[in-house]
């Protein structure tokens, strides 16, 4: 069973359970050549901390000597390794070598026999240049191969590879048909020379295909993944395993690995690494080496190299700044930041997964960064459900000051409201921005350089240009100073009634909740408390009940119960709801969290860290949380958090 247990988008944190203990992911597979022997098992076990490897049990069937160990004592015990094993299965020497000669139930039933942990179905290997045609039948095969392997397994895990070459509809129909089938593991399989060749955006279309089709709740391994230049982009797009065979091939022909690419020994000036391998050797002793001494350093320098990267990618899902690692690891070669570019295709889908805030602010790290889901979540909600507030004008500022804007256009918003019923945008990288929207992620909580580029401009005009055609105003300007008082002075005619503590509350609450929320939490007496130190926004209250507080560092709402039930009148089911089960009922009214298996149904449109209403079966409010997953992800999870519960509601 896999269980997540942090997660930012698609990249999460989870455990998978084996025979051999539980494997934490985002986990890297180092290759053990059961005939090489370049690292052996228990150095990777104690010294560099690898709790799992990967195998192969061809190989090992192969020999008349290793399959006879393998079955008497058991592939652990003859590798000398007590973590968790995976083994392929051959498919990979047919992509090298042509055909092999083992049948796929043997080879599944060898790997179970010798005490795998996870065993590999034999798959067809989809070599990018074969035609759709022979593509589609390759697929059939390797699914009627997994649904053979699936009656073999026993207590082993099994890995259903994805085939499908480049072609997405055949990706995404492999995955779907997977997904039907009692496996555990999904392997993104022929895939190797697609980053052989450094066709690094196809490998992002073949991922996110793959991820469309798949169950959310297994594990997804994209085999062959052994350089660290690619782990930050791959976990981004929910990859959670990898492994590698290049640590040692890079090594032997004196090939070091690093996050930012490859250096050859020969073009090296100096070691400059200070990984334990590295630190123990001058760079002129490595040269003067004898090749199998200095390749055995070299493999050990990029198991660490890798190692590190995996633990960095990890540290960047749990503070939330995966994106700009990636993007900024996705810099390193020219065919990475196609691949980035790649994404804007993929943006409908990312946004999905795309949390309502982070604890980290958004760092633009160059024209990409547009692309992320962020800008279209931002444009998307905006455009949906941004009512405009009726004054007579509309007054533009440009961003050219800090953040909260009202706070840095004080001056300006008190001075032009004292006279004329006027409302306020920001024109910003993320296009128009309401005075009242400045607050919320990731308007306040982004940073982007002084100089803007070419891009952002077009941009954020695009988006200027289709508020302009959308907004009601009879006057609208840039502001400039005495010239617009001036303008003001000659046009406006109407009293000064812009609020902007109310008009917050509503274009928050609509951005938030949906187009609605905000007209529904101010009908009828409201009071607004602010923080004194702050001044901004804290709770807000209707009739004398609290309703809502506001986050000081997201700028959203956290719903109290009356609030709730309020969104529970206005929204029709399933709106804003997760549907749980009568059994989870009272536990979830004495506020313990919402688990996957006792959700019944749930809102699509809710997003992750979204507030979420928890009811019964009859509508009833039970508590009140917040969205750890997404729909799918809850429906088919059968362990985890589901919402995060804040609140119980007592009946
Ligand atoms: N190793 C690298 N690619 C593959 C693949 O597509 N299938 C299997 N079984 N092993 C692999
Ligand atoms: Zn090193």
């Amino acid at each position: 069973m896999f269980e997540l247990t942090r997660r930012d988008g698609l990249a999460r944190i989870g455990k998978l359970e084996t025979p051999h203990g539980i494997l934490e992911t985002p986990a890297l597979l180092p290759v053990v050549n059961p005939k090489l022997g370049t690292v052996p098992p228990r150095e990777l076990f104690d010294d560099f901390g690898f709790k799992a490897i990967i195998t192969n049990s061809y190989i090992i069937r192969s020999d008349e000597k290793l399959k006879e160990r393998a079955l008497n004592e058991g592939l652990h015990a003859m590798l000398d390794f007590p973590g968790v094993i995976m083994t392929d299965s051959g498919t990979f020497q047919s992509h090298m070598y042509g055909e092999v000669e083992v049948k796929n139930e043997d080879i599944v039933s060898f790997q179970r026999d010798i005490g795998s942990d996870i065993g590999t179905v034999l798959d067809i290997f989809t070599e990018p240049e074969w035609s759709e045609e022979k593509t589609a039948h390759a697929v059939d095969v390797t699914i009627a191969r997994t649904e053979d392997a699936a009656k073999l397994k026993e207590k082993m895990l099994l890995a259903g590879v994805v085939q499908g070459s480049v072609y997405q509809n055949l990706r995404e129909n492999c995955a779907k048909r997977l997904a039907l089938v009692d496996v555990d593991v999904h392997p993104i399989g022929g895939v190797v020379p697609l980053m052989e060749q450094y066709r690094f955006a196809d490998l992002v279309d073949v991922i996110i295909s793959s991820k469309k089709g798949l169950d959310p709740s297994r594990p997804v391994h994209l085999f062959g993944a052994g350089h660290p230049m690619i782990f930050a982009l791959a976990a981004l797009l929910g990859c959670d395993m990898f492994d590698s065979a290049s640590y040692a091939k890079f090594a032997r022909t004196d090939r070091f690995m690093f996050p930012e690419g490859t250096a050859g020994l020969q073009d090296m000036k100096g070691l400059h690494c200070h990984c334990p391998a590295c630190s123990s050797h001058t760079y002129e002793e490595i040269v003067k080496m004898k090749p199998a001494e200095r390749s055995a350093i070299i493999a050990r320098h990029n198991l660490w190299v890798s190692k590190c990267e995996i633990e960095r990618v990890k540290r960047a899902i749990l503070e939330g700044d995966l994106w700009e690692l990636a993007e900024r690891r996705c810099r390193a070669h020219p065919a990475l930041l196609s691949a980035l570019r790649r994404l804007e295709k993929h943006r409908e889908f990312l946004e999905q997964y795309e949390p309502l805030s982070r604890d980290n602010s958004l760092l633009y790290t160059g024209i990409e960064t547009l692309n992320r889901p962020a800008f279209l979540r931002y444009s998307k909600r905006f455009f949906a459900r941004y009512e405009y507030p009726s004054s007579e004008a509309l007054v533009v500022f440009e961003d050219s000051t800090g953040k909260p804007y009202n706070r840095y256009r004080e001056g300006e918003i008190n001075k032009v409201s004292a006279k004329y019923n006027a409302h306020y945008m920001v024109h910003s990288p993320f296009g128009p921005v309401p005075i009242e929207l400045d607050e919320i992620y990731p308007i306040a909580q982004s940073l982007f350089p002084t100089s803007e580029d070419v891009e952002t401009k077009e941009y954020s005009k695009t988006q200027m240009e289709k508020m302009s055609h959308q907004q009601p105003y009879p006057i609208t300007m840039m502001w400039d100073e005495e010239n617009t008082m001036d303008a003001l002075e000659m046009m406006c005619q109407e009293a000064p009634a812009f609020d902007l503590d109310k008009a917050r509350v509503k274009a928050v609450a609509d951005y938030q909740f949906g187009k609605g929320a905000g007209e529904a939490f101010l009908n009828g007496e409201v009071k607004i408390v602010k923080s004194k130190s702050t001044g901004k926004i804290r709770n807000v209250l209707l009739n004398g009940e609290h309703i809502l507080s506001m986050r000081a560092n997201d700028g959203f709402f956290t719903l109290r119960p009356p609030g709730a039930k309020i969104l529970l009148q206005t929204f029709p089911r399933p709106r804003l709801r997760v549907i749980v089960k009568d059994d989870a009922v009272p536990f979830n009214r004495e506020g313990k969290n919402v688990f996957c298996a006792f959700v019944e149904e749930c809102d699509k449109d809710l997003r992750l860290t979204d507030e979420v209403l928890v009811v019964d079966q009859k509508d009833n409010l039970v508590a009140i949380g917040r969205a750890m997953m997404i729909r799918e992800e809850m429906l088919s999870f059968q362990t985890g958090v589901a919402v995060k519960v804040r609140e119980g509601v007592k009946e």
